[in-house]
């Protein structure tokens, strides 16, 4: 295909430095406001295109691709992939990439900022400096949980994961983690972590902070309801940085009004970008508008990969983080990317 015919369209704003490679192969278009693109929009823009990068909020649905016969590739910008129907995708011989091991350390570092915002009271503490209570030191003012010494259950032990259990190390935290996949790993994590697998029932029973780092599935969807949060210590804190549909968020709700466990830091939500109006009330829950990998230099490397990934793919190659794999005629599925 000449250059002049390949058309590439970003859901998000591409700074300089890359969009030059990009508009080597092809006429490049972005999405450059702040807020999500809607899907109509983004249907009508897609119509001849070949190549799209796009972020979790573009979700991209079977009647898209249909309605995009000339789409190839789609890059996400992200290392979570539910937001697409990798399945249709594939029947329609389109390569969906995703971008890996870039924001491990990023969403890592917001996953145990909520771990400790959420142990340490930190924004409870904040409103009552700044609306004007404080009265003075008091020795029994806002006592939070400790964190030293104590077990931090890892549900996922992925590239995030790990990033997780190195922080909870040097925090003098014992880590135990559930993984998929077989023990082939197991021997390494436990010893680089002084860690253990552990069955989730176990991790849940035990852990005093449980950290969520498994991508959403059909299998994870809902992983953490109410018999979960029945297993739970009654002082336990629960953090996710994963995707809100892991956690049955009605269910979460209950646990914290009926004090099942101690409170939560979440960074996704089930239904984004609503919130459950009841968590606002919370005072033992922290939220954050799911930017566990938002540091610009993070930001970069996403869009960095997600380009390298479109541009083997319009070359017709096998860009290094395939979803789906292409062959000589068709699209299939790869093993899934770990997070
Ligand atoms: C990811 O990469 O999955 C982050 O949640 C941003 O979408």
């Amino acid at each position: 295909m000449k250059k002049t015919e390949t058309k590439i369209f970003s859901t998000l704003a591409i700074p300089d430095e890359l969009a030059a490679d990009l508009r080597t192969l092809g006429n490049l278009e972005m999405w450059t406001e702040d807020v999500p693109m809607p899907n109509e929009q983004l249907t009508i823009q897609l119509k001849d295109c070949q190549a799209l990068l796009c972020s979790g909020s573009n979700r991209i649905t079977a009647e898209m691709m249909s309605a995009c016969p000339k789409l190839k590739v789609i890059a996400n910008v992200s290392v979570g992939y539910d937001n697409i129907d990798v399945d249709a995708a594939t029947k329609a011989g389109i390569l969906v990439t995703n971008t890996p091991g870039v924001l491990d350390n990023a969403t890592a570092d917001m996953a145990f900022a909520l771990l400790l915002a959420v142990a340490r009271r930190l924004v409870e503490a904040d409103q009552y400096v700044r609306s004007g209570q404080w009265q003075g030191f008091h020795p029994s003012l806002m006592l939070g949980h400790e964190i030293t010494g104590k077990v931090l259950g890892i549900v996922g032990m992925g590239r995030i994961g790990e990033a997780m259990a190195r922080r909870a190390r040097g925090f003098g935290m014992e880590v135990i983690y559930t993984r998929r996949g077989g023990q082939e790993k197991d021997e390494r994590l436990n010893e680089q972590y002084s860690a253990r697998r552990v069955s989730l029932g176990e991790l849940l029973k035990n852990s005093d902070f449980i950290s969520l780092h498994c991508p959403l599935s059909p299998t994870t969807r809902h992983l953490i309801g109410r018999v979960e949060f029945s297993q739970m210590k009654k002082t336990a804190i629960l953090i996710n940085t994963s995707r809100g549909g892991v956690i049955n968020e009605a269910e979460l709700v209950s646990a914290i009004a009926e004090k099942s466990i101690a409170g939560a830091g979440l960074d996704v939500f089930e239904f984004e970008p609503e919130v459950n109006a009841q968590l606002l009330t919370f005072s033992n829950v922290v939220l954050a508008p799911h930017i566990a990998s938002a540091t610009n230099d993070t930001r970069l490397a996403m869009k960095r990969l997600a380009i390298k990934n479109l541009i083997a793919a319009l070359d017709g190659g096998n860009p290094p983080n395939a979803i789906n794999k292409k062959n000589e005629s068709t699209v299939t599925i790869a093993v899934p990317a770990t997070p």
